[in-house]
């Protein structure tokens, strides 16, 4: 096949079979692997913005013979990498290995002419192969070998991972099935490069990043993707000034704000994505929220858009998570946990609202394993005293510095198993003190809350600002009885042996274990609604016995 190896970074942090939990025994004690060999954030970016554009996206008859494809487009020069998928049809992903290629590619490709439609000109690497002469590029029978793109549904999950023989196996399996796969990041860095070359009619020198859960390691196959408009190339922030004597500037037209600014700039490179962009469809402009940002969907990679402008911070938090990512194993498998977990039950929403965000789900998993009695996790300003010049940022005031080389992180030698870790969460967060307490990652211990909100996250970047701000005292408490009522499930024996009558080894694949924490019934035990049928209930006499254990054992423990 075509595809280049995989390198072994991009392995070890998005996970493969040879994951050291997967092979290990059931509840053997964790082995701390060496971290060095993880490249930093900004080196991913920059490599894969550049292999991005390098390619282009190609729709194809749904037999498309693989070979005879490559051979026809390797005309224009060598290929690095090529996969196909299915989305509203075949696409295929191609990655040539020169930009030259591309040149060669465009010179021979014809804007179409449609019968009663009009089509607005423009050269995009967004292709459709038609066959019309002598070449015969179908396969005949079969379609090429597609990569999937999209994850499979809770119940298959869940009976995948009833057939394990540990919790840490679950946890494993998991996050394998859930996470993004080589192809699908690339896919993603794709339409990204596509979208820069609508943006470069306004901004020839911007490019536009992905953030958010497409880079930051704790993204599932499926998630939405985040898009920032990265003007800095053009700013010319970074040239030094004379302190006197002449410079020159250019004249450019101002705004009131920054806001205003960002508004204007996305108003015009919304209004081109809906006009001109090819497979763009349901574009809104939606500038008037905290975070100006265009809204679209992108029908030949199926991914629901969200683009921003001026948003550097957020670029700032997927690195922190990247990187409390990439220190320990443990952190995105539990965290791929967590989030399916909160999503089965309906703790978190693709919809806005009240309820606690993947984000700061993701937060409160980094805060709980800073707070491990041996740390998995540093804190953050630990990692700023780590910092080197070249890591310094200061964004809008607010100093987001720290560490991005992973060699310089010291980790302590904490060997929890995923299992252990899991039950701790939920016992955590089922007795944290949210009523006084904000969860604060910067320090990595808890502080007084300084207003009022249910839930106090502080914004590890603008620590005036709560990132759960928007969280109301009926969805925090619909999570601390969940959080209850699944540590009181993973206590019962029975419930986590798969070896006493569950589980692979005896043929009786009943969901045990985290499997069963994914069913509805966990929701139901811990008297939490769905939000559909919302009817406030009084919690059950098991759960307030299960309250008093609970608080019993972390009295003795302190
Ligand atoms: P998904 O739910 O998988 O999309 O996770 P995500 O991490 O991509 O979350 P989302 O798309 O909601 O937001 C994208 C990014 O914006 C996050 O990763 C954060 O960096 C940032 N972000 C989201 N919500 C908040 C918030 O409330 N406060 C701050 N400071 N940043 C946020
Ligand atoms: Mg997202």
């Amino acid at each position: 096949r075509c595809f280049k190896k995989v390198d072994s970074c991009f392995q070890r942090k998005f996970g493969t079979s040879t994951d050291a939990t997967k092979t290990d025994a059931p509840n053997k004690k964790y082995k701390i692997e060496p971290k060095d060999g993880s490249k930093s954030f900004y080196t991913v970016q920059e490599e894969k913005i550049e292999q991005a554009e390098r390619s282009v996206l190609i729709s194809c008859p749904a037999k498309t013979n693989e070979k005879k494809f490559l051979q026809y487009l390797s005309r224009h020069g060598d290929i690095n990498k090529c996969f196909f998928y299915e989305s509203y049809g075949t696409y295929a992903v191609v990655e040539f290995a020169n930009k030259e290629s591309l040149k060669s590619l465009h010179e021979g490709t014809a804007i179409p002419s449609i019968n009663h439609e009009a089509t607005v000109p423009f050269k995009s690497r967004l292709l459709s192969l038609r066959n019309t002469g002598p070449l015969d590029l179908s396969n005949g029978q079969s379609a090429p070998q597609c990569q999937p793109q999209t994850t499979i549904p809770i119940n298959d999950l869940i009976q995948r991972m009833s057939k394990e023989d540990s919790i840490d196996q679950q946890i494993s399996s998991l996050t394998e099935t859930y996470q993004l796969t080589e192809e699908n990041v690339c896919l993603r860095f794709l339409v990204c490069s596509l979208l820069k070359d609508i943006a470069a009619a306004y901004f020839p020198e911007c490019t536009i990043r992905p953030f958010g859960s497409s880079v930051n390691g704790f993204g599932k196959l499926g998630c939405d993707l985040d898009m920032f408009l990265d003007l800095d190339g053009i700013s010319g922030r970074n040239l030094k000034k004379p302190k006197a004597g002449l410079s020159l500037e250019y004249q450019t037209k101002r705004s009131a704000s920054e806001r205003a600014a960002t508004q204007s700039i996305l108003s015009v490179i919304g209004e081109c994505v809906d006009q001109f962009g090819p497979g763009c469809v349901g574009v809104q402009k939606i500038l008037q929220a905290r975070c100006p940002l265009v809204r679209f969907a992108h029908q030949p990679s199926g991914f629901q858009c969200d683009l921003t402008a001026n948003n550097r911070v957020a670029m700032k938090s997927s690195e922190l998570l990247y990187l409390y990512g990439g220190l320990d194993q443990r952190v995105r498998y539990l965290v791929f946990s967590v989030r399916c977990w909160a999503r089965a039950h309906s703790i978190t929403s693709s919809i806005p609202g009240a309820w606690i965000t993947n984000f700061s789900l993701t937060v409160m998993v980094l805060f709980f394993l800073q707070r491990r009695t041996i740390p998995i996790l540093p804190t953050l300003d630990h990692l700023k005293e780590l910092a080197g010049p070249i890591d310094k940022s200061v964004i809008e005031g607010n100093d987001c510095t720290f560490v991005s080389d992973f060699t310089k992180i010291q980790l302590q030698d904490n060997t929890e198993t995923l299992e252990q870790l899991l039950q701790e969460f939920f016992e955590f967060y089922g007795t944290f003190a949210f009523n006084r307490m904000s969860i604060n990652i910067r320090k990595g211990r808890e502080q007084n809350k300084p207003e009022v909100s249910p839930l106090h996250i502080q914004n590890p970047f603008e620590p005036a600002l709560n990132v759960s701000k928007n969280v109301n005292g009926t969805q925090l408490e619909r999570f601390v009885a969940l959080c209850r009522e699944s540590a009181w499930m993973l206590q019962q024996r029975e419930f986590n042996l798969p070896h006493s009558g569950n589980g692979a080894s005896t043929g009786n694949n009943a969901p045990w274990g985290l499997a069963a924490l994914l069913m509805p019934s966990v929701s139901q035990a811990a008297g939490v609604k769905s939000r559909k049928k919302r009817k406030r209930e009084p919690a059950s006499e098991r759960i307030k016995g299960l309250l008093d254990s609970l608080k019993n054992r972390e009295e003795k423990k302190s």
